[in-house]
């Protein structure tokens, strides 16, 4: 392709760009990071474009999920284990509901680094002086404290970033290789924090209806069935560093092209996908599947220019589009794209991101979601896709297998009181486990319902 390396994307604006002072300190971290092996290979890499390629023929439904940044102190076992077992335990809601398998792709193993509205921060000191620091972009790019020394942008935190990642890949492929996300084990689904719900009863009819087609088929097969006893999890993150990303972009032995080797799906944020911006320069050419984010201000025309450039020969599993509107512009919003999609005939999967849209500050400042626009979203979405014959092909969610207290509503009915009890993101709120739980409930009744 015209004039495309690793880092041709250095000579466009990007938007979102972080400042490094010593660009000589950048170039050695970047070298070193480089010399690394890889997080994933091609092999998964394109193991998932296939998937993704079924996945928009209508054959497979998408679940992604995870923390909207990692951090890497929570680079915990513990942590990680409830993470991995709520998104599994969402997707075998998912698969009975939908009739469907489901491809599982985390927000994990690499979701270090965040777009911030603006690039510094201003407060006042208690000396009564105000002091204006960069913004805290994420934990691949600097730290939380406000000082000096924290919020500077720091290049060896790219190569702290990619061994946390490795250390939470090497842990998530060894429990989902191993007995821990084994169907036949059914301990593994239990769940605790749905004591006493209305929706542990339903839970438990779904895992009792698995175990029993389970037993059938371990009878049938004379003996436990191995596909069945592990379940593949692909990762993502969004490709906002754009240092990280190129660093481990690298040709494979016996295929063509660029692979960014960092995760499976690297998406594109609302904030970095200008057409002329130095992210698509980066995403245009390489091989991974990618995902592009879609907010209420994307026009017809800017979703067929980055299809256009980010897919010109039309590739099936390479474009999954993640809308992400409000619950209030999402009717309004999607229609003209789902339309110019169609008309232009282009492959997309159209997975729904019901969070971004819908974030709000309490009268205290504190960043919340509700519930219930969470749920309208996607409600709204499965009924403008269905209406207009086009599929509804996955979930984006923000969530976590810890019992936080971030996104008011839900079951629970926690109020913005709540809030403060178990409140601790690095960046944006998350659905708790039993609020995620609750939406992929809701999510494969409506799928039930269109036929499955
Ligand atoms: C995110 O996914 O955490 C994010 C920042 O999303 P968006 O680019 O859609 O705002
Ligand atoms: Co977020």
């Amino acid at each position: 392709m015209t004039d495309w390396s690793p880092n041709s994307w250095t000579t466009k604006r990007a938007a979102q760009d972080i400042l490094y002072e010593d660009r000589e300190e950048l170039a050695e971290a970047k070298d070193a990071l480089g010399r690394l092996p890889p997080l994933v290979t091609s092999f998964e890499v394109e193991r998932l474009k296939s998937l993704l390629a079924e996945a928009q023929e209508g054959k497979r439904f998408v679940l992604q999920g995870g923390d909207c940044a990692e951090a890497l102190l929570e680079c915990d076992s513990d942590v990680i284990a409830r993470k991995l077992k709520v998104l599994l335990q969402m997707s075998l809601v998912l698969v009975h509901g939908g009739h469907r398998p489901v491809v599982r792709i985390a927000r994990l193993a690499g979701q270090y680094a965040k777009p911030r509205s603006q690039p510094t921060e201003t407060r006042r000191l208690p000396s009564g002086e105000t002091l204006t620091l960069p913004s805290y972009f994420g934990d691949l790019i600097n730290k939380p404290e406000f000082t000096p020394e924290a919020r500077r942008a720091d290049p060896w935190l790219l190569v702290r970033g990619y061994q946390h990642a490795a250390l939470t890949l090497n842990f998530v492929r060894s429990l989902t290789e191993g007995g821990f996300a084994d169907l036949h084990h059914p301990e593994y689904w239990d769940l605790g924090y749905l004591n006493g719900s209305a929706r542990r009863a339903e839970y438990q009819a779904t895992v009792d209806e698995v175990l029993a087609a389970l037993r059938f088929m371990t009878a049938l097969g004379d003996g436990p069935v191995r596909e069945l006893q592990r379940v593949e999890m692909f990762t993502s993150h969004e490709g906002l560093n754009l240092h990280y990303e190129s660093a481990q972009t690298r040709r494979v032995p016996r295929r063509d092209g660029w692979y960014d080797l960092t995760t499976h799906l690297p998406w594109i944020g609302e904030r970095t996908r200008q057409l002329d911006g130095a992210h698509i320069e980066f995403f245009r050419n390489i091989e991974n599947p990618i995902g592009v984010k879609v907010g209420p201000t994307a026009s017809a025309g800017d979703v067929l220019g980055l299809l256009g450039v980010l897919n010109p020969h039309d590739e099936p599993g390479k474009i999954v589009l993640i809308t992400r509107m409000g619950a209030g512009k999402i009717r309004d919003g999607l229609p003209p794209l789902i339309d110019a999609v169609q008309k232009a005939k282009k492959r997309v999967l159209w997975v729904s991101d019901p969070m971004h849209g819908n974030t709000r500050k309490t009268d205290a400042g504190v960043k919340t979601r509700n519930y219930d626009d969470v749920l309208a979203e996607l409600e709204a979405c499965m009924a403008v896709h269905d209406a207009r014959g086009s599929y509804f092909g996955g979930v984006h969610l923000e969530l976590t297998g810890d019992d936080v207290t971030e996104c008011v509503g839900g079951e629970e009915r926690l109020r913005e009181a709540d809030l403060a009890q178990n409140y601790t993101t690095a960046c944006d709120p998350r659905l708790n486990g039993r609020q995620a739980l609750e939406v992929s409930f809701r999510v494969a009744q409506k799928l039930t319902r269109a036929g499955g």
